[in-house]
């Protein structure tokens, strides 16, 4: 089966050029100039014009829960709904975090996730593991789980009682990480003290969503990278700090970055597109945007995309953690530290940072590399995901850059009733989305299949120096 894209502008995070893509199966066989002789000899079964559209590596989200438990409820997308979203947001493959409960092993955690998603995904997925019980034994597991292609890690220096690791387990993590090629990510937020002035804030009576940023201080989350890094100096082991969204984390990875230090960064389209203005919304809308690390004023992005055009910040992932407004997000109605933490976006995100290349924030190769290329080397997909080139899964999307629309919760597809990004308009939009050479999306209609996607297991990072 050979599939031809033809007339299209390709972009990869490192070149831009008019060319004709074929596939044969489930991979890309080449790729070359259009109208030169080669591209003009070849047929296939099915020709795709791609005439006034980029043709672009499918999306590579290295960051979603789907199905979480969280306070007491469970994320509202399961892998069939939050995967057949990604994919008709132009992402092709998802990195999930697989969860160890307290007093249980890895092997039961993974289990269970690969349970969830077997058979249920519309597009590749792969897992990080969330080591919430550092253990003589859970230690010893992780380098199974590397040899088995999970080969990531994240750790909470937030949440206590609930993934909550101090720094003497993440200190071990991190030296077992740094002989078996595990990949440490860390939420990077003091939680102990942040429950302190939680406790204090419900005492003055300050219950309102807004105050989950106020207590979630900037200082929180740049004291704590800035220890995350120095664990990692001290274990000698790499470091990915997720959800980065405050300027003064920003400015310890540069310090650490610019010590050569194999220290990475990933931030959220809801960091660049959302603030506290957001999560201060009257009548409890406050709450949809309730996240952590949380929404920062509004001062930071500026921050968020310098970094990002610096590669000081290397990926942009969603953080993809739904909870309904209504019966989820509303357990925390008088008590802001019982909101479920987390928000909707695995559907947003290409188009989101493809309007952040309209309005002249990143370059159009940069978008590619920092929701496509880098995701996947950061995590040892590539090249099989994140680019376009010759043996590459045909994981590929037509994208219209003049394909305008309003982003709601009336048209997405995500199992959620509300969106972040209500009534905002943006400027394109994936026509056609294949995974592994098959079309999944066209035109507006679904033609994958629940169960296509496949398990895709990982080599280790691919930036370490
Ligand atoms: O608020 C968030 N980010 N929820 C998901 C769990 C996490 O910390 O990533
Ligand atoms: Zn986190
Ligand atoms: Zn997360």
């Amino acid at each position: 089966m050979r599939t031809l894209i033809k007339n299209g502008l390709v972009i990869t995070a490192s070149d831009e050029l008019n060319a004709d893509v074929l596939i044969e199966g489930e991979t890309v066989a080449a790729v070359a100039a259009t109208g030169s002789s080669v591209a003009e000899g070849w047929s296939a079964d099915t020709v795709l014009d791609a005439a006034g559209l980029y043709v672009i590596p499918g999306g590579v989200d290295a960051h979603t829960h789907m199905e979480l438990p969280f306070g007491g409820t469970a994320a509202s997308d399961t892998f069939e709904t939050g995967s057949r979203a990604a994919a008709w947001g132009g992402t092709t493959t998802i990195v999930d975090f697989a969860v160890q409960s307290v007093g249980k092993s890895l092997r039961e955690g993974l289990d269970t996730w690969h349970a969830k998603a077997e058979g249920q995904c519309a597009i590749d997925y792969a897992f990080h593991m969330i080591l919430a019980d550092v253990t003589d034994e859970s230690l010893k597991e992780m380098d199974g789980l590397v040899d088995e292609g999970v080969t990531s890690f994240k750790l909470f220096m937030a949440y206590p009682g609930v993934f909550y690791s101090d720094d003497g387990k993440i200190l071990r993590a991190m030296q077992r990480g740094a002989e078996n090629g595990g990949l440490i990510m860390m939420h990077a937020e003091n939680g102990i003290a942040i429950d302190v002035l939680v406790e204090q804030a419900l005492a003055q009576g300050k219950t309102d969503p807004r105050y989950h940023g106020e207590v979630r201080k900037a200082l929180l989350e740049s004291e704590a990278t800035y220890r995350a890094i120095q664990l990692a100096r001290v274990a000698e082991a790499p470091l990915y700090v997720v959800h980065v969204s405050a300027a003064e984390a920003v400015a310890e990875l540069t310090r650490a970055r610019d010590l050569g230090l194999n220290v990475f960064g990933e931030t959220c389209p809801q960091y660049l597109f959302c603030s506290t203005d957001d999560l201060a919304k009257p009548d409890f809308e406050g709450a949809k945007y309730v996240c952590s690390t949380p929404l920062r004023p509004v001062e930071h992005q500026e921050a968020l995309w310098r970094a990002l055009r610096g590669d000081d910040l290397s990926v942009i992932s969603t953080d993809h953690c739904p909870f309904c407004f209504v019966g989820q997000k509303e357990l925390g109605r008088g008590d802001f530290s019982k909101i479920p933490n987390g928000m909707p976006g695995v559907e947003n995100r290409m188009d989101l940072l493809h309007q952040a290349v309209v309005d002249g924030h990143i370059s159009r190769r940069r978008w590619i590399e920092l929701a496509c290329a880098t995701p996947a080397r950061m995590f040892g997909l590539y090249p099989k995901k994140g680019t376009i080139a010759p043996g590459a899964d045909a994981d590929i999307v037509l994208y219209d850059p003049q394909g305008s629309y309003t982003m709601s919760a009336a048209t997405h597809h995500m199992n959620v009733d509300y969106s972040a990004y209500e009534g905002k308009t943006v400027a394109g939009h994936s026509k056609t989305v294949l995974s592994r050479g098959r079309v999944i999306i066209d035109g507006g209609q679904y033609l994958g299949q629940t169960g296509h996607g496949r398990f895709t297991p990982r080599s280790t990072c691919q930036y370490l120096t």
